[in-house]
């Protein structure tokens, strides 16, 4: 099925408007191979069709499948190494070590936003249990959401196929962590029993997640406008304790979002962490 110019504004400003991915005029190619066979299925004759029916008719399921569709999925376990080298040797041994010495609850929360089908989550997962060892007396939990429900319904499962593991994992975890199962490997109970999975548009209003000691945030914002990324990463900053850290992709940078995220530089990582020392007229936007 082919997408004419009219058509591409109009899925392009319905994508926009669902979650946040910009598709400019170079992007039809993407829109005739991801969105033509949820067209089809859906049975519409034409992209115009399938942006009537998506815009106009009370039809939740048809925008989960384009939101699938169109959403770019790429992931892989301890993607990029360093910031997952920067938790496991200065950011968990740190809070660790706080949390340690208060007289509260010892309680961790992480947020992976945008975990994809979960291969960053459960790389967290990991890098905690190596650390801690005994969870006894700790209360931890990783939030791992998505915007995509196919997406989040394989992460919750906790299952590989060969390829996937293949793609990042370290070789001395996979026994520990996973279980084999034919050609597949399922995420053992330990692992998965410290993260919790929800679909949550990072579009959406956030207040209702909560606070978090470590947040996530990989990749996904590369897709949005400068404003909406700009929107996010404010409202992520609210989403962060005083002492919080925020680790964004690697070629992602907050430098000209705000002063209120100081960046920290550990070996090869970056991360960010909210400016004590930030103007008082930066404290609201
Ligand atoms: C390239 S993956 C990044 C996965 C992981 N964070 C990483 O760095 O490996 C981008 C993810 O962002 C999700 N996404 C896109 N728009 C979103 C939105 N508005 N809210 C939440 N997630 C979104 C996609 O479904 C996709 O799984």
């Amino acid at each position: 099925m082919k997408v004419t110019p009219e058509e591409l504004q109009s899925i392009a400003r319905l994508v926009n408007d669902l979650c946040g991915i910009v598709l400019d005029s170079g992007k039809g190619y993407l829109i005739e191979s991801r969105l033509g066979s949820v067209a089809r299925e859906s049975g519409c004759q034409s992209f115009s069709e399938l942006y009537y029916k998506a815009r106009y008719e009370n039809n939740p399921g048809l925008r989960e499948k384009i939101i699938d569709a169109i959403t770019t999925n790429e992931t892989l376990f301890f993607r990029d190494t360093s910031p997952f080298e920067v938790l496991q040797h200065k950011v968990l041994p740190e809070l660790i070590d706080a949390k340690s010495k208060t007289p509260f609850a010892r309680r961790i929360r992480i947020w992976s936003a945008a975990c994809s089908t979960g291969q960053e989550p459960y790389s967290i997962s990991m890098i905690l249990h190596e650390l801690i060892g005994n969870l006894t007396g700790w209360d931890i939990q990783i939030l791992a959401t998505d915007i995509s429900d196919a997406a989040v319904r394989q992460a919750s499962l906790g299952i590989y196929g060969a390829h996937e593991i293949q793609r990042g994992m370290k070789m001395n975890l996979l026994d520990k962590c996973f279980v084999r199962d034919g050609q597949n490997f399922h995420a053992k109970d330990h692992l998965r029993g410290l993260i919790a999975f929800r679909k949550i548009n990072l579009l959406q209003p956030l207040t209702a997640v909560g606070t978090f000691d470590i947040i996530f945030c990989r990749n996904v914002a590369i897709y949005f406008d400068s404003r909406t990324r700009r929107d996010l990463f404010l409202r992520l900053s609210d989403r962060l304790t005083s002492d919080g850290y925020l680790f964004v992709g690697s070629t992602e940078s907050l430098s000209d979002i705000d002063p209120r995220f100081l960046p920290q530089h550990y070996c090869r990582a970056v991360y960010y962490q909210p400016n004590k020392l930030r103007p008082a007229l930066c404290a609201t936007t």
